[in-house]
C-alpha cells in the first residue's frame, strides 16, 4: 500500500459509487433548481428555452463536469491541491474556488434559515394578507443600506442551520456528507415530488404550465438568454466551484466516473424539470384564483419563495401541506447543497495544513458562521444577498471557470491524460469531441455570456442599489477572490507533502 493510500484513507472517502452519486445530486439539486429555474426558464422564452438549456447542458455542463470529476479522482485532491498537483502555477484556480465558496456558503445558509422559519410559518399563514410587507417588515425588518441591528426571528433559525452543518461536516466524508444525502435526498424526492402531484391538482394549473411551456422563439436571439441558460447550468450543477473536484477525490480509484456524471446531470436537469412543472402549476392557480394572467404572478428566487408561494399557501386548499412540502424541500435541499460548498473549503484548509477533520472543519465552520450572522440576521441581509449572489455567480463561477478550462486544456495541456484516466474505468469514452468542447466552445461561449453581463451591469447598476454597496459587496468580493486565489496559490506546502511526490506514486498505482 503506497503511503498515497494512506493519505488517501485519512483524508475520507465515499463508501461506494452510489452515495458518491447520492452527494453529487444532493450537492446539485439546490436552491438553483427549485427557485431559480422556473423563472429563468419562463423568462428565457418558455418552451422555447429548451434549446439554450439543452446545448449549456450538454456543451458546457457535462463536459466541465467531467473535467471536474477528471481532476480530483485522477489528482486524489481538494481544489488547490488536486490543481497544484496538475502543475504548479494553477494552485491558485483552487482557491480562487474556495473563496467562491467561503462568499456562497455564508448566504445560502441564510436562506436556508429563512425556509424554515417559513415551513413553521406554513401552519398558520403567519404573513397575513401581504406576504411582501411581511417577509420585509416583520420578519426581515429590512433596513435601507446598512443596518446592524439583529433580527432574532433569523438569527435562531440561522445559528441552528450552522449548528446541524457544523455537525454534519464534523462527522467527515462518509459519515457526515455522504450519510446525510443517502437519508436527505430520498426524503426531498418524495416531498418534491407530493408537492408537484399536489400542485397539479389546483385549479388553474394548466394555465401554470402552458405559460411555462409555449415556446417563444424569438427569445432564442438574444443573448441574455443564451447567458442565462449556461449561468444556471453552472450554478445549478454545481461544476466550476470545486465542488465536483472534492467529492470526486473521495470516490474509488476504479469507479466510473464518466456514467456517474451522466446519473448526476441528469437527475439534476430531471428534478429541475419537475420543480418547474411544480411551481408553475401553483402560480397558474394563484393567478386563476386571483383572475390574473400568469405573467402577473411569476417571481423568481426570493420573490418566488418568500412572497409568492405564502400568497399561494394562502389561498390553496390544503394550504399548510403545500407550505410544509415547499418550504421543507428547500432546507433539505439546500442543506444538502450547503455541505458540499463547505467541505471544499474544509478539504483544502486539511489538505494544506494537514490539519484533522474536527480541526478543519471548526476553523472553517466557525469564523463563516460567524459572518453569515452578522450579516445576515442584521436588517440589511436582504440586500447584501442579493449583491453577492449576482456578482459571485456571474464573476466568480463563470470566471472561474473560463480560466480553469484555459489553465488546463491549453495552460497544461492535460486534457488527453485526463481523458485517459477517465476511460480506464468509464463507460462513455472521452475522446476528440471532448477536448473540443472543453478547450474551444466551453471557454468561447462562457466568455460571451460574461462580457454581456458586463456590459449590463457596467450600464446599469444592478437592480438598482447604492454604487458603494455594489462595489464593496458586489465587484469588491468578487475581486477579493480572485485576489485570495493569486496570493494562496503562492503558499508553500510543507515539506514531503503529496504534492510533489504525486506523479511517481500515482504511476506505481496506475501500473499496479
Ligand atoms: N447547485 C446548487 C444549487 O443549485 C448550488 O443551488
Amino acid at each position: 500500500m503506497t503511503t498515497t493510500t494512506e493519505a488517501e484513507k485519512r483524508r475520507g472517502a465515499f463508501s461506494s459509487r452510489t452515495v458518491f452519486i447520492l452527494a453529487a445530486i444532493g450537492s446539485a439539486v439546490g436552491l438553483g433548481n427549485i427557485w431559480r429555474f422556473p423563472y429563468v426558464a419562463y423568462e428565457g422564452g418558455g418552451g422555447a428555452f429548451i434549446v439554450p438549456y439543452i446545448v449549456a447542458l450538454l456543451v458546457a455542463g457535462l463536459p466541465f463536469l467531467l473535467m471536474d470529476y477528471a481532476l480530483g479522482h485522477r489528482y486524489r485532491g481538494s481544489a488547490p491541491l488536486a490543481f497544484a498537483r496538475l502543475r504548479r502555477w494553477t494552485e491558485g484556480i483552487g482557491w480562487w474556488q474556495v473563496a467562491i465558496c467561503v462568499a456562497i456558503a455564508v448566504y445560502y445558509a441564510a436562506v436556508v434559515a429563512w425556509s424554515i422559519r417559513y415551513t413553521g410559518f406554513s401552519l398558520t399563514q403567519a404573513w397575513g394578507d401581504d406576504p411582501e410587507s411581511f417577509l420585509m417588515n416583520d420578519f426581515l425588518q429590512r433596513a435601507e443600506g446598512v443596518s446592524f441591528t439583529v433580527v432574532p426571528g433569523v438569527l435562531v433559525p440561522l445559528a441552528l442551520v450552522w449548528v446541524v452543518t457544523i455537525a454534519i461536516m464534523a462527522f467527515g466524508v462518509q459519515k457526515g456528507v455522504g450519510a446525510t444525502a443517502v437519508v436527505f435526498i430520498p426524503v426531498l424526492l418524495v416531498a418534491f415530488t407530493a408537492l408537484v402531484v399536489q400542485a397539479l391538482l389546483l385549479p388553474g394549473a394548466v394555465e401554470g404550465l402552458d405559460a411555462l411551456f409555449t415556446p417563444q422563439w424569438a427569445a432564442l436571439l438574444e443573448p441574455g438568454v443564451w447567458g442565462a441558460a449556461f449561468g444556471q447550468i453552472f450554478f445549478s450543477l454545481s461544476v466550476g466551484f470545486g465542488i465536483m473536484i472534492t467529492y470526486s477525490s473521495y470516490v474509488g480509484r476504479k469507479t466510473d466516473m464518466t456514467g456517474s456524471g451522466l446519473v448526476v446531470g441528469l437527475s439534476n436537469s430531471g428534478f429541475e424539470l419537475l420543480a418547474g412543472i411544480g411551481v408553475f402549476a401553483a402560480l397558474g392557480f394563484l393567478a386563476q384564483a386571483n383572475g390574473v394572467q400568469v405573467t402577473e404572478v411569476v417571481a423568481s428566487g426570493i420573490g418566488l419563495a418568500f412572497v409568492v408561494f405564502p400568497a399561494i399557501i394562502s389561498e390553496a386548499p390544503a394550504g399548510a401541506l403545500i407550505g410544509v412540502l415547499f418550504f421543507g424541500s428547500l432546507v433539505l435541499a439546500g442543506i444538502t447543497s450547503l455541505v458540499s460548498i463547505l467541505e471544499v473549503v474544509i478539504s483544502a484548509v486539511r489538505d494544506k495544513f494537514e490539519l484533522t477533520r474536527i480541526r478543519a472543519t471548526l476553523l472553517v465552520t466557525v469564523p463563516a458562521a460567524l459572518v453569515s450572522v452578522a450579516f445576515f440576521s442584521t436588517a440589511s441581509g436582504l440586500s447584501v444577498l442579493d449583491i453577492v449572489d449576482h456578482f459571485v455567480n456571474q464573476y466568480g463561477i463563470l470566471l472561474v471557470a473560463v480560466i480553469s478550462t484555459l489553465a488546463v486544456a491549453w495552460g497544461v495541456r492535460a486534457l488527453p491524460g485526463l481523458a485517459a484516466h477517465l476511460n480506464r474505468s468509464g463507460s462513455v469514452r472521452l475522446g476528440r469531441w471532448w477536448y473540443v468542447l472543453v478547450g474551444g466552445v466551453i471557454p468561447v461561449a462562457l466568455t460571451f455570456v460574461l462580457v454581456q453581463q458586463l456590459i449590463t451591469d457596467l450600464r446599469t447598476p444592478y437592480e438598482g442599489y447604492p454604487m458603494w454597496m455594489l462595489a464593496v459587496f458586489g465587484w469588491g468580493v468578487a475581486v477579493a477572490a480572485i485576489l485570495f486565489g493569486l496570493l494562496a496559490g503562492r503558499s508553500r506546502w510543507k515539506a514531503g507533502t503529496a504534492v510533489e511526490n504525486f506523479e511517481a506514486e500515482h504511476d506505481r498505482e496506475d501500473a499496479a
